[in-house]
């Protein structure tokens, strides 16, 4: 029997998932590869969806997610993005990944490009070709503050151009787009009749309290704007698998649509855990913020006084490292070399793209000794010639 999924066959693992396994299997690795929050869910939001379970919210639910969660997100997006919102403009997805799957289903023909920022969240070009589509990159580079650049992506639209993706609090550069950035882009995107696709699942981890997140639908006045956000990093809910999206009507009703062949709804005690989420105390919420603050500051002081250049975060859970001072290209083999010698796993530049070389990206959802032990052992290994 012949397989003839090409495209399924085709599809490249994300490299990060190749040091996940090499370091789950390294007893006493210094785990700063990972995107996840070091925090388990708060436990009011555990027992609201443990309640919510018994209380009999166990079937299937709508496609585009419960009303009563969709009229808190309308309130959220308010308050907190300053998006207006109407209920019938949220879809719930399983997660933000699920968010843009379906988005991308909906916009994309095979043969359309697709403006990626490299370094960039790794899974969206594999995503891309998956509908027979192609990634054309733009570079962030840390010379412009890792913000996109007009002028090469002016140089890179082609009548296939179809939508530009950009993600602010960026992974992993840390970067946070300001307002004059995001107005320029929607402008750019009106300019050439691109989609916007907005990658906003950091938006409420933001670092440095002296910037603010903007959302791109801000800007938006003829709905080309689909943002995504989701719960799993803001309220260490990657587990349950609860995002959204806001999008115009149109767009709206084709991802609830496409909601019945792929997962049929999300999650109902996950959606009434998310419902937890946004009315339930604000504490510990913002306790896992502190800490991931703290952290920052930390990886900081810790990477400069053992002389690796870091980039510093004004959002998301992660930092930079600059290899590229050493020689090194910061890649799958220099990541694994340093889990080989100094059990120190990292996320290797090259899984984000081209622009990721020379750098390595390390979590700050891990405790502070082990961003310490971790970042002292990557120091000592650049200073062996690890490259
Ligand atoms: C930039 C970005 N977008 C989307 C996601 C997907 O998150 P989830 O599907 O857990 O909501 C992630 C996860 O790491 C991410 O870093």
């Amino acid at each position: 029997m012949k397989l003839q999924a090409d495209r399924a066959l085709a599809y490249r693992r994300s490299e990060i998932r190749v040091l996940f396994d090499a370091a789950a299997k390294t007893p006493g690795a210094l785990r700063l590869e990972v995107g996840e929050p070091s925090f388990t869910t708060p436990s009011h939001i555990i027992d609201a969806a443990a309640k919510a379970a018994h209380d009999g919210h166990t079937g299937y639910g709508p496609n585009g997610g419960l009303l009563s969660l969709r009229e808190l997100l309308v309130e959220k997006l308010f308050k907190v993005n300053e998006i207006s919102a109407e209920i019938d403009e949220v879809v719930v997805t399983p997660g933000g990944m699920n968010a843009l799957y379906s988005t991308f289903g909906i916009l994309l023909e095979p043969g359309d490009e697709v403006l990626l920022p490299t370094p960039g969240f790794p899974n969206m070009d594999e995503m891309i070709r998956l509908y027979s589509s192609k990634p054309v990159f733009y570079h962030l580079k840390a010379e412009t503050s890792f913000l996109p650049d007009l002028d090469e992506l002016k140089s890179l639209v082609t009548p296939r151009t179809k939508v530009l993706f950009i993600n602010s609090p960026s992974n992993p550069t840390g970067c946070v787009f300001d307002d004059k950035t995001m107005t320029a882009l929607v402008e750019f995107a009106n300019q050439n009749d691109l989609w916007i696709v907005s990658d906003e699942v950091y938006d409420e981890l933001v670092l440095d309290e002296s910037v603010r997140h903007v959302p791109a639908a801000r800007f938006d006045d003829d709905g080309r704007v689909i943002s995504i956000f989701s719960f799993s990093k803001v309220y260490a809910m990657t587990g349950w698998r609860v995002g959204y999206l806001v999008a115009n009507r149109q767009v709206a009703d084709l991802a609830r649509t496409l909601q019945e062949p792929q997962v049929s709804c999300p999650s109902t005690i996950s959606q009434k855990a998310a419902e937890a989420a946004l009315t339930g105390p604000r504490a510990p919420i913002d306790a896992m913020l502190t800490s991931y603050r703290k952290r920052l500051g930390l990886a900081l002081e810790i990477a400069t006084n053992n002389k690796i250049r870091a980039v510093k975060s004004a959002g998301t859970i992660y930092m930079l490292l600059n290899v590229g001072d050493y020689g090194s290209t910061g890649d799958v083999k220099f990541a694994l070399d340093l889990l080989k010698s100094h059990k120190v796993s990292i996320a290797p530049g090259s899984v984000f793209g081209p622009g990721g070389i020379g750098m390595v990206r390390i979590s700050l959802a891990a405790s502070e000794s082990t961003i310490e032990k971790g970042i002292i052992g990557i120091a000592d290994f650049l200073k062996k010639g690890g490259r």
